[in-house]
This record gives structure tokens, sequence and C-alpha cells, in this order.
């Protein structure tokens, strides 16, 4: 099984919103581990109607809470990806800091990816200073090609399988962790 990790020690960057949006595509191919005592994904997935373990399933999904919680030391170095939801703005360039270096002391730096989450185009001045800034700052963490948008379709919660523009960007971002599958 192949395990990915959404993690950013800042709350509000979308963790829960890519999770879920990653379950709507992937359908029963994928499992969610909600590590978060706020438990917004097990309850919109309980709302929705989704199990959270499947039994055929090929990817594992773990959302996490928006801390650097010390339980992650466990699953850091297991899982496949970790991918790292942010904002295109200062509070997320200064938060990251902690992510960054908890990454790097734990080796696993190679398999995280930065995805920018709510990102409007075309990018403002200050957006662009801080995806610069950002590269600069922390040049060990790959930026994932795939922006993930303002997105409508975030919103309409019990639709499956995901639609629209929301589909095509998670299933570019998956595919830059070499995932191809489809809802089934
Ligand atoms: N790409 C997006 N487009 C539109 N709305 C979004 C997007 N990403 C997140 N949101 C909204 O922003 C808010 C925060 O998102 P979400 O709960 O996914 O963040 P989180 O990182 O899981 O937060 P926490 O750290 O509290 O767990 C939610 O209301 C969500 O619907
Ligand atoms: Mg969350």
């Amino acid at each position: 099984m192949k395990e990915i990790l959404i993690w950013s020690p800042k709350g509000g960057d979308g963790k829960t919103t890519i999770c879920y949006s990653m379950i709507q595509f992937l359908g029963t191919t994928c499992d969610a581990v909600d590590l978060d005592p706020q438990h917004s994904l097990s309850t919109a997935l309980n709302v929705a109607g989704i199990q959270m373990s499947q039994p055929n399933a090929k990817y594992r999904i773990y959302d996490t809470a928006p801390f650097n919680d010390a339980s992650l030391d466990q699953i850091i170095p297991n899982v496949d990806h970790i991918l790292l939801p942010a904002k295109l703005g200062y509070p997320d360039l200064v938060s990251f800091r902690t992510a960054y270096e908890r990454l790097l002391k734990a080796n696993v730096a190679h398999k995280a990816l930065l995805v920018f989450n709510d990102v409007r185009k075309p990018l403002t001045q200050e957006a662009k200073e801080v995806l610069r800034l950002f590269r600069k700052n922390y040049p060990k963490i790959k930026v994932a090609d795939t922006f993930i948008s303002r997105l409508e379709a975030f919103r309409r919660v019990f639709r499956f399988p995901l639609e629209g523009k929301a589909a095509m960007q998670i299933s570019s971002l998956l595919a830059e962790i070499g995932i191809n599958d489809r809802f089934k």
C-alpha cells in the first residue's frame, strides 16, 4: 500500500480539503486515517456516507492536525509521500520553517512535496515574491507543478466522483507522485 501524509504546521491551509478531494477522486482504492483531534475529515466522510477503511485500498491518506504533533515522528519515516499544502502568503512562508527543519532532521525531504493551495491566477506581485522566497528559503523541498486554485467544486462535498477543475487538479497532483488511478 502506498501511504500519503498530508501535513502542514499551520491551520487552514487546506489539508482536510485536499485529503477529502483525493478520496473523492480515488474512491474505494483509497482509505483514510484522521490524525486530527478536530476530526473534520472523519466527520465529512461520515456525513457523505463514505467508509474510512476500504478492504481493497491501494492507497492510504493521513490527515493531520495543524501543529507539530509529536506522534508524527513515527509516521513520517514510513509514508511514501508527504504533501505539504501551503498558501502563497507570508504567514505560510514563515510557519513553514518548522516543517522544513523537521523534515530535514527526519531525513525525508526527498519524499516531500510543497503544494500551493487556494491560488488565484494571475498571481499578484506579493504571491510571486512569496513563491520566490519559498524556493529560496526551503531549497530542499520540491514544489509541485500543480497549483490548487480556489475551487467552487470543493464545496460540493457530497458529490462523488470529483468533477471538473478540481478533478483535473487533483489528478495532476496525484500524477506527480506516480498515482494514475481514478474513482472505482
Ligand atoms: N482550494 C480551495 N478552494 C476553496 N476553499 C478552500 C480551498 N482549500 C481550503 N478551502 C477552505 O478553507 C478552509 C480551511 O480548509 P481546510 O479545513 O481544508 O484546512 P486545514 O489545513 O485542514 O485546516 P486545519 O489546520 O484546521 O485542519 C475550509 O473552509 C475550506 O473549505
Ligand atoms: Mg484539517
